[in-house]
């Protein structure tokens, strides 16, 4: 299957995970996020924003805004599905605009809404395996994004050998 499994054993580890993540992620990619409360996918949401210029403490759970957009390079759309009441609810918040747009587009709590993501997107399941350790694992759904894992691969490879 091609998917790539990253063993975050702190925060920093996360942080260069989303880094590595928002420089091989195409504009216009969506990305569902999912895993339980405290998972950590508002964190790593804020570790993708700050590799794209958007400061950490602007990134926050937008459980009852449910979409915030940040300016960045690229534009961020962060979504929340946790408290939507159906589907329908939520694609009456405009998300198909959102899914089209150039923006990187990242919900929470994605499996809640898993018919009205896009055919293509990437997915990512963070598990608890610690205090401050993380399981993350990526998923392209859709051939679009299948180039994405061999591009993270060498990203993350590259970025281990710089912290050696
Ligand atoms: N390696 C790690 N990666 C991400 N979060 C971590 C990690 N280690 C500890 N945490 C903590 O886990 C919590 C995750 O919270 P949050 O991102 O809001 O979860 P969620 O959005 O999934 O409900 C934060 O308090 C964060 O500091
Ligand atoms: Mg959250």
């Amino acid at each position: 299957m091609n998917e790539l499994v990253f063993d975050a054993h702190d925060e920093n580890a996360t942080d260069r995970f989303g880094a590595a993540l928002a420089a091989v992620l195409p504009r216009g990619t969506t990305v569902a996020l999912c895993g339980t409360l405290g998972a950590g996918k508002t964190r790593l949401v804020q570790a993708i924003a700050a590799a794209c210029g958007i400061p950490r403490e602007q990134v926050v759970s937008p459980t009852f805004v449910l979409c915030q957009q940040y300016l960045g390079q690229p534009e961020i759309n962060h979504l929340d599905a946790y408290r939507v009441r159906d589907e329908d609810e939520f694609r009456a918040l405009g998300v198909e605009e959102l899914f089209t747009s150039d923006a990187i587009t990242i919900i929470e709590w994605a499996d809640r809404v898993v018919h009205t993501l896009p055919n293509e997107y990437v997915r990512i399941e963070i598990d608890v395996t610690g205090p401050t350790s993380r399981r993350i694992t990526i998923t392209p759904i859709g051939a679009r994004y299948n180039h994405v894992i061999s591009a993270l691969e060498s990203k993350l490879s590259g970025s281990l050998t710089c912290d050696l």
